[in-house]
């Protein structure tokens, strides 16, 4: 019997790969750099999966272009704002996703972006790579402390109650403000506000919700003139999230302390983006879930979505289960 064909749009962990490789006839992407929207339109055509990236645009259009028998698309991350899942619905093709599996590496993540930003560790190294470093001094590079501050997740659901326990570990105290519903937890000693006050109130912010257009520069110039003049602001979100331009006027005029950023608008960020000269900002490219255990679990996870929803079964991890529905 024929195997399946598939594509998948870059190199992924050999864990997830080889299942792929044993089940389907594989077109593989190997290039560093995603293909291109013309070369993605051409080698859908005929597939029966895709095994997209974040950074892959996967709407109506390559849907269209891949054909009538595509079954499944399994997207290699747990935010899925880079595919159209409507259009997938209305298709009835099961869109996959691989959550959980990168919630502690993302939340250990935003708490090393908190510190490296709070207590000035890039720029502390890079003082010490430019032969600044003279003496010990009193009142070098002073930060802002965890213990008592006040952390601010903005979303509070896998990833932000992960932050908030380990914040509770560094004698925080932790509050939230979730836009889509109440998602207290008992387990987790974390107060609900609004977004008001969580702006007003907190030292850290870090920022756990998904891209919507709801979401999307909810962190304006409007916000960050709520911070405190010492707040920190994190986002291992989406970059989208953050309006780049305002953020990089309060760190310019120190209305903010400082900020740490995983994820920007756009991706990648042109090196002689503004915000590169400012000091009081550390920008990483989007690695908070890049751990080899986590990468494993994902290509692992990615792959027995693309490989059920070839099957025909439900995908382990659906984020349209309305595909299933009679
Ligand atoms: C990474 O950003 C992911 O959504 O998995």
């Amino acid at each position: 019997m024929s195997k399946p064909k598939v594509f998948v749009t870059r190199v992924i962990a050999d864990k997830g790969l080889d299942l792929v490789k044993d089940f389907c006839e594989l077109d593989l992407w190997q290039e560093e750099l995603p293909p291109s929207r013309a070369e993605l339109l051409k080698r859908v055509r005929g597939v029966e999966g895709i095994l997209s990236l974040l950074t892959d645009k996967i709407d109506g259009e390559v849907m269209d272009a891949a054909g009538a028998q595509l079954k499944v698309i399994s997207n290699h991350a747990v935010g899925f704002d880079n595919i159209d899942v409507q259009a997938a619905t209305v298709r009835k093709i099961p869109v996959g996703n691989t959550p959980d599996v990168l919630t502690d590496a993302t939340a250990d993540f935003a708490f090393a972006l908190m510190m490296a930003a709070g207590r000035r560790i890039v720029e502390g190294d890079r003082y010490v790579r430019e032969g600044k470093w003279k003496t010990w001094g009193p009142m070098l590079l002073l930060g802002t402390e965890m213990k008592g501050a006040t952390l601010g997740l903005v979303g509070f659901g896998r990833i932000g109650k992960a932050v908030a326990r380990r914040a509770l570990g560094f004698d925080m105290r932790v509050i939230y403000y979730d836009p889509s519903e109440s998602k207290s937890d008992p387990n987790v000693k974390a107060t609900s506000v609004d977004f008001e006050t969580l702006l007003k109130e907190s030292d850290f912010i870090s920022l756990h919700i998904p891209l919507t257009p709801d979401t999307y520069h909810l962190i304006d110039s409007e916000a960050l003139s709520k911070m405190k003049p010492t707040a920190v602001l994190v986002n291992t979100a989406r970059g989208p999230v953050v309006d780049l331009e305002a953020l990089y006027e309060a760190l310019k005029f120190k209305r903010i302390f400082g900020a740490g950023l995983d994820v920007t608008e756009p991706e990648p960020l042109p090196v002689d983006h503004p915000v590169l000269t400012l000091d009081n900002i550390v920008i990483v490219p989007h690695i908070a879930s890049a751990s080899k255990v986590t990468r494993d679990k994902m290509a692992w996870m990615a792959a027995q979505n693309l490989i059920a929803g070839l099957k025909g079964e439900h995908l382990p991890n659906c984020v349209n289960p309305e595909v299933y529905a009679k």
